[in-house]
């Protein structure tokens, strides 16, 4: 099975020992990767919609694979066991990613690492998945027609400035040229919303100034 750049940053950071939970497994891609490339312990796939599942099973039967990925249709992590260590969420935005954990809180017990690729909200969802009590372990820019973010975190406490949740403590220090060319896209971004939006919007006028300024600090 050939998986896209984006799914594919994550194999490294799952382990043997791991038992996963892909929420929002969608086509099951990931499941089935892991499930050819890697001795885990468990891995079940879950999805909200019965639609995705029915792919997902299909997918999962086609590559004989029905013993070893047990799929469960769930709303977020309503279905999370405890044998379960690592939790897997891409392809959400960084908001109903940071809503799946937050729900469910309390049963985030056992897991001592979460891998999130999310397609937006960074700031808030470093912010809202540190106060969860992880911290940041790892932190990857990937090129793959767009640029997506991969971050894992392990259970831990760590605090972190506005400028770190913002840009990523690890993706800070480096800042890379594919960091440059992702912040300068979204200099150009919020530039041109801010010619559409009308003036009374003062204070997101001001917001987001100040959001260019604290960008254009750091390229510098
Ligand atoms: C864009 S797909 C991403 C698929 C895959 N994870 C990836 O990154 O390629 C998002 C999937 O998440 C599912 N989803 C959305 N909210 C969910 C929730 N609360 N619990 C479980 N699955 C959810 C959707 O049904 C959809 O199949």
């Amino acid at each position: 099975m050939k998986l896209s750049k984006r799914l594919l940053s994550i194999i490294p950071h799952i382990q043997d020992e791991d038992s996963i939970i892909d929420v929002g497994c969608d086509h099951a891609y990931l499941d089935i990767y892991l499930a050819q490339h890697k001795n885990l312990k468990k891995i079940i796939a879950v999805d909200i919609m019965e639609g995705p599942l029915l792919i997902a099973k299909k997918n999962i039967k086609t590559n004989d694979l029905e013993n070893v990925i047990k799929v469960v249709r769930s709303d977020g992590l309503e279905k999370l066991t405890k044998d379960i260590n690592t939790v897997i969420i891409t392809g959400l935005g960084g908001k109903t990613i940071t809503n799946i954990l937050k729900k469910d809180e309390s049963r985030l017990i056992n897991i001592n690492k979460i891998v999130i690729i999310p397609n937006n909200n960074f700031y808030e969802t470093r912010k809202e998945i540190t106060k969860l009590g992880y911290k940041i372990e790892y932190e990857e820019l990937i090129d793959d027609k767009n640029i997506y973010l991969l971050i894992i975190f392990k259970k831990g406490n760590k605090r972190y400035s506005y400028k770190e949740l913002f840009f990523g403590p690890f993706l800070l220090k480096e800042k890379n040229n594919l960091f440059k060319k992702y912040y300068l896209a979204e200099v150009t971004k919020i530039k041109e919303i801010l010619t559409k939006l009308p003036k009374r919007y003062i204070i997101k006028h001001i917001r987001m100034r100040q959001k260019i300024r604290t960008i254009k600090q750091i390229l510098k």
